[in-house]
């Protein structure tokens, strides 16, 4: 049996704090490193941290030159220029507004493709893997897009969208007929390949994923879970999501 983990935590008084403090890791591990792999996250979670690392941009200069990005996931199906594709959301909420290069920057294609998921995987080894892994966290407990009952040892892969996942994410699109059904995503082996994992967690809605992910469970049914098999996790969340109980932890 794998080793269980012991999760960090660190309680931040609301979502601007939450953001202040993720984007600070990000930039302490910029500047500690400046050639970096770091790995990101999409959603509402992490806008406001990505706000604050182009505030520190603006105001810091600090360096994006030499760092690769790794996104977690993609919808199948969308170009790149549809407004929500992940790709348009990462160059509109951070990429057009630093200094990374685009050659540094790599995130799923969207193609339904075997090989796409492979060519993924390779590069992610090739440029010498993840350092520092963002991550958001379903109502399921998906991380990526890793839905439930999802196998602890998958590697990038597509996948099904559970409807809870389509019907979460409509409020981004037109009507839930028009969220795609289709996801590439990073496997959860793959995510747990990182050096360092931060899952970032916002709001009452996600505080019984957070409660969850802090009891004794560890079940492919939640895969935000198999974080208790890495050593370096640290769980961010503010008041409201941070509505769990340490007793179940202990
Ligand atoms: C989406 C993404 C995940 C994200 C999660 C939570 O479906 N694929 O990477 O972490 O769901 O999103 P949000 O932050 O909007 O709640």
């Amino acid at each position: 049996m794998k080793e269980r983990n012991k999760l960090k935590i660190i309680t931040a008084e609301n979502y601007m704090h939450l953001s202040e403090l993720v984007a600070q890791i990000i930039i302490k591990k910029v500047h500690e490193k400046p050639n970096a792999v770091i790995g990101l996250a999409t959603g509402s979670t992490p806008i406001g941290m990505y706000q604050q690392l182009i505030k520190d941009y603006l105001k810091n200069g600090t360096s994006y030159e030499h760092i690769k990005t790794v996104n977690l996931d993609e919808y199948v199906g969308l170009s790149e220029n549809h407004p929500q594709s992940y790709r348009y959301y990462m160059d509109y909420q951070l990429f057009k507004h630093i200094n990374i290069k685009n050659e540094n920057i790599f995130i799923p294609n969207g193609k339904n493709s075997l090989e796409a998921c492979e060519s993924y995987e390779k590069n992610i080894q090739h440029i010498g893997g993840v350092d520092l892994q963002i991550l958001g966290i379903g109502h399921n407990g998906h991380i990526g897009f890793n839905e439930p009952n999802t196998p602890f040892s998958s590697r990038t892969h597509i996948v099904e969208l559970a409807d809870s996942t389509r019907q979460a994410n409509a409020r981004f699109f037109e009507g839930i007929e028009e969220v795609p059904k289709h996801a590439i995503t990073m496997g959860i082996e793959t995510i747990l390949q990182s050096k360092q994992i931060i899952l970032l967690a916002s709001g009452i809605s996600k505080s019984d994923a957070v409660n969850r992910l802090f009891s004794k469970e560890i079940n492919e049914n939640f895969p935000a879970s198999a974080l208790h098999h890495h050593s370096d996790v640290t769980v961010v969340v503010d008041k409201e999501a941070a509505n769990y109980s340490p007793l179940s932890y202990e």
